[in-house]
């Protein structure tokens, strides 16, 4: 059996894993990382998704041995000091959550989404989030989440201003 070394929110792990284990299953039944849900397990919902090096993969489309030596974040590992990431905070601000099921794989998805296009139009953002399903909300809110995500983080990232150098004291001359 493959022995892999990964890294999950932060953690390493080294396992012996079949060669067939889905990803998702590695991580909700080895690891419980149970915030990844699984809601199709045919790579057509988006629920199951988190980032490898930082891009989005439906979990349930790739192999636990496919994560060797690489770095996967779920929606667990999000969170920093108990704080919100900011596009956790914007889903919880907008309600763009009703049942929850897709919640994880639309944050996920949303935050490679910015990675990209730290501005999307609403336009951008459904097209961008096309690939994850959601069976209540209507994506309205989801949509105005996402852009209010990006509006928070590109704030949270504009340089400050450097102090005003005050004007030199005139020399006195006596
Ligand atoms: S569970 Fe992976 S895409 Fe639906
Ligand atoms: S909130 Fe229920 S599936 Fe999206």
């Amino acid at each position: 059996m493959p022995r892999i070394r990964v890294e999950v929110d932060g953690v390493t792990y080294e396992d012996d894993v079949e060669p067939r284990l889905l990803l998702v299953h590695y991580l909700r039944d080895r690891l419980g990382k149970v915030g990844t849900p699984i809601g199709c397990d045919t790579t057509n919902c988006g629920a199951c998704t988190v980032l490898l090096d930082g891009m989005s993969v439906k979990s349930c489309s790739v192999f636990a041995v496919q994560a060797d030596e690489r770095a996967v974040t779920t929606v667990e590992g999000l969170g920093i000091n108990g704080q919100n990431h900011p596009m956790q905070q914007a889903f919880h601000e907008e309600h763009a959550l009703q049942c929850g099921f897709c919640t994880p794989g639309m944050i996920m998805a949303s935050i490679d989404l910015l990675r990209e296009n730290a501005d999307p139009s609403e336009d951008e953002v459904r097209e961008g989030l096309e690939g994850n399903l959601c069976r209540c909300t209507g994506y309205q809110n989801i949509v105005r989440a996402v852009r209010k995500a990006a509006s928070d983080m590109r704030q949270a990232e504009r340089p400050v201003s450097p102090p005003r150098l005050r004007p030199a004291t005139p020399e006195v001359t006596p």
